[in-house]
Parts: structure tokens; C-alpha cells; sequence
């Protein structure tokens, strides 16, 4: 049960959790087109409180929010904030905590969420810690694979991009274990996934840690891209050593089945063609769109509306 629990890595939400998160969204989304006033949750407030660039998922947990009845109170950019005068994570949290009854968090360090569920006893959401995870994501992207192809549960997914990184992987890739998935791990050598994680998943899933695209995805179901996420180098010399080293492209379409699909967290940034996007497998728009839906299950989960 999430009521009143805060989301802060995959693990918070239990298989019960997931499937009910699910129905709740589907139901979520027949609202939204019937076009009905919702006031699910009249009368409470979201904070959401991001310290690094977001379009997506502020903008739908802001859009999930109005879509409840709620209201919303934003930080969307430190530099406006007292965080630019030095306030520390602890003191942004009590304010926070004080003006509104659930906190919705991104920050740049892997971590930071679970900080900031200590100085508050409202539930805290993680929308992205660093190269940590991105629990929300992971959600609506098995809500997306099940849309598109009607069960998780032993299908074949492979995950091409920047492993090391990327945060959405992170969740996505211990969540995929759960349903029996055969996973592929495409990256180049330097952007692996952490071997934290491959521990973690042990023998719950088979899992193939491979190079190159070429020969590996003709009977992959879910081809997961993901862009190098230039914002964590350290060397910036090697991110320029990495841009190009993967896209994926009509070519690389012709070699998978024709009834797979392709997701990506977007933004992108060149690892996967504009010619993909007329594909009807290209579903990564699709898969965004999903946001709202999923992210208004949540919310309302989380607040007890329903
Ligand atoms: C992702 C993120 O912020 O981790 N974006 C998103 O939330 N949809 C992926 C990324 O930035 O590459």
C-alpha cells in the first residue's frame, strides 16, 4: 500500500501496488476523455520542487495534479528560489512540508529523495536522483508496454544507451526482473550498467550484457533507448569521445519484428532518427502521453483519493 508512503526508489512499490496503479490509470484515462470535472482531490496541494531541467515529468505531474482537483505550488528553477541564497536541502523540505500535502522531488544528487523524505513526514516523490532511479518512470513504462502489447510478463526488452547513467534505466531494469523479462544490455563498454545492479537482478532474469546492436535485437518485443547523459561527465572530452555511438534508424528497424515496439524517456537527443517517428512502433510519444494517466493514479494513491 502507497497511501501515505513516499516513492522513493522501485522497491516502495510492491507488485499489489503496480497492478492497482494500473487499473486506477486506465480508469484515470477514460475520465480525461469523457471530458468530466474530477475532484478527487479537491482541496490538497503538490509541491513540486525540481533542481534540474525537466519538461515531462513536471509538466504531468503538474497536469496529473489540476486533472485531480488539486492544486499545485512549483520550484521549477533553483535560481528563483532561495536554494540560489544558499538554503540547504533539509530547510527547502520543512517549507515544502508546510505548505502542501505531497512533495515531488528531482535533484541532481543519487540520494537526495530519500534525504528529503527525512525532514518531512508528507510523502515524497522521486522524479529523478541523480543516476539513482526514476521510480515514476519506470511505472508508467510498464504501463506503456502493456498497453502496446498487452503483458510484460517473459517478454523480450532490451535496453540501448547510456546504462551507466541513466537513472530511468535503473528502476526500469529491477522492475523488468520481476515479470521474468529476457533482458538485453546494449551500451558502449564505458556506459555499462552499474554492477550493483546486475547483482541485484542475480538469477531472477536472464540478462546479456552486449556491445553493438547489429544481430542482437531481430526478436527483441521492447527496444528501450536511452540518450548519454552529458550532464554527469566529469571529463567532458570523454562525452565527446561517446556522441554518435549508437542511433537507431530505418535500417535498424527493418532488422526487428513488426510487432515491437520502440520507447525512450526523451528528450532525445540524436540516438534515435526523426524518420523512426513515422514507424507505428515508434511509441515514445505515446509512452509520454502516459505520464498524466499514470502519474494521476499515483498522486491520488499516494493522497488516498481513491
Ligand atoms: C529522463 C530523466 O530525467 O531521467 N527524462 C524523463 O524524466 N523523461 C531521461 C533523460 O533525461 O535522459
Amino acid at each position: 500500500m502507497i497511501k501515505n508512503r513516499s516513492i522513493v526508489t522501485i522497491d516502495d512499490v510492491g507488485d499489489d501496488d503496480l497492478n492497482e496503479i494500473f487499473t486506477a490509470a486506465e480508469e484515470m484515462d477514460k475520465l480525461i476523455k469523457s471530458g468530466k470535472k474530477i475532484s478527487i482531490l479537491e482541496s490538497r496541494i503538490m509541491c513540486t520542487l525540481f533542481y534540474e531541467p525537466s519538461t515531462r515529468t513536471r509538466l504531468s505531474f503538474e497536469s496529473a495534479m489540476h486533472r485531480l482537483g488539486g492544486g499545485v505550488i512549483t520550484m521549477a528553477d533553483v535560481k528563483t528560489s532561495s536554494v540560489s541564497k544558499g538554503e540547504t536541502l533539509a530547510d527547502t523540505i520543512r517549507m515544502a512540508d508546510a505548505y502542501s500535502d505531497v512533495i515531488v522531488i528531482r535533484h541532481p544528487l543519487e540520494g537526495a529523495a530519500r534525504l528529503a523524505s527525512r525532514f518531512t513526514s508528507k510523502p515524497v516523490i522521486n522524479a529523478g536522483d541523480g543516476s539513482g532511479q526514476h521510480p515514476t518512470q519506470t511505472i508508467m513504462d510498464l504501463y506503456t508496454i502493456r498497453k502496446e502489447l498487452g503483458k510484460i510478463r517473459g517478454l523480450k526488452v532490451t535496453l540501448l544507451g547510456d546504462l551507466k547513467y541513466g537513472r530511468t534505466v535503473h528502476s526500469l531494469i529491477l522492475a523488468l526482473s520481476k515479470y521474468d523479462a529476457k533482458i538485453k544490455l546494449i551500451s558502449p563498454p564505458s556506459l555499462r550498467i552499474p554492477e550493483y545492479l546486475l547483482h541485484r537482478i542475480g538469477d531472477k532474469s536472464s540478462v546479456e550484457v552486449l556491445d553493438t546492436l547489429e544481430g542482437n535485437i531481430a526478436d527483441t518485443d521492447v527496444l528501450y533507448v536511452t540518450r548519454i547523459q552529458k550532464e554527469r561527465f566529469t571529463d567532458p572530452n570523454e562525452y565527446q569521445s561517446l556522441i554518435g555511438s549508437y542511433s537507431v534508424n530505418n535500417n535498424v528497424l527493418e532488422s526487428m519484428k513488426r510487432n515491437s515496439i520502440i520507447m525512450h524517456p526523451l528528450p532525445r537527443v540524436d540516438e534515435i532518427a526523426p524518420e523512426v517517428d513515422q514507424d507505428a512502433r515508434a511509441a515514445y510519444f505515446r509512452q509520454a502521453a502516459n505520464g498524466v494517466p499514470v502519474r494521476m493514479a499515483i498522486i491520488s494513491k499516494v493522497l488516498g483519493g481513491i
